[in-house]
């Protein structure tokens, strides 16, 4: 899939990580029972490309197709990579037994285009169905919370958001109408279903692409 981008913006007061975020250096890994998530690195470069050309995978991400070459996949990892690492909150989904590379995921936007932090992830397709795209994600958003956060004003795109002036801090995540492994997991992490819209999709002439938009309200106690 491929977004184009929003038109009408509202300007709202939120909270938000402060920014510029922890740089990769100081980051501490996290662990879960199976999994160990760590700042990405240059040498995870193959890795990614292996990732970033499975099109069981791929098809699903707003790129919509695999890298056509390792120059692609590295202009990606550079926006993880210093000094870049600072707006963006991504980490490398790793087994925690074997130091594997099997994924990727977190902030990979901030802000997104529609404003808000956009979160994301991807699995290499022989790691699905285990459960560990929710073991990530549970993880990540303990991380994602921890965060140092500072009141700001910020521009976010009106169907973003349910009203203008104070706002609850929002996290987005964008799945196609049809990724409903995706879409499971984020509610499974406690997102919710807030928007269903059609935009062109990019990717391919005259395309239309069915998404909808969860969030997840980082401050809430209960999530
Ligand atoms: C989406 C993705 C990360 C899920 O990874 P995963 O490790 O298989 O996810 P989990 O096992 O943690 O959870 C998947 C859930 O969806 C369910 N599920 C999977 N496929 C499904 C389908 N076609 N229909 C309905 N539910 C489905 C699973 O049963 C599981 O739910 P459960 O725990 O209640 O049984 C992985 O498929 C992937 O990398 N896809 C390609 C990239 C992508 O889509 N990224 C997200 C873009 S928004």
């Amino acid at each position: 899939m491929g977004h184009t981008k929003p038109n009408d913006f509202v300007t709202v007061k939120t909270s938000l990580p402060t920014s510029p975020l922890p740089t990769n250096h100081a980051r501490s890994p996290l662990t879960t029972g199976r999994l160990l998530l760590r700042p990405l690195a240059a040498n995870d470069l193959e890795a990614m490309y292996v990732l970033r050309t499975q099109e069981d995978v791929m098809r699903w991400t707003s790129a919509g197709c695999i890298d056509p070459n390792i120059e692609m996949t590295r202009d990606k990892l550079n926006n993880f990579l210093p000094p870049n690492d600072t707006k963006t909150f991504n980490y490398a989904i790793c087994l925690k037994e074997t130091g594997d590379f099997i994924g990727m995921g977190g902030c990979h936007l901030f802000p997104a285009e529609h404003g808000w932090p956009e979160v994301g992830y991807m699995l290499k397709k022989e790691f699905w169905g285990q459960g560990l795209a929710s073991e990530f994600l549970n993880a990540w958003l303990r991380a994602w919370k921890e965060l140092p956060r500072s009141e700001r004003e910020s521009n976010v795109a009106k169907e973003m958001v349910n009203s203008e002036g104070l706002v609850q801090e929002h996290l987005i995540a964008i799945t196609e109408e049809a990724n409903s492994g995706s879409q499971r997991v984020l509610l499974k992490a406690g997102f919710e279903k807030f928007r269903e819209f059609n935009e062109e999709d990019v990717s391919q002439p005259n395309g239309i692409i069915k998404l909808i938009a969860f969030r997840y309200f980082p401050s809430r106690e209960d999530l």
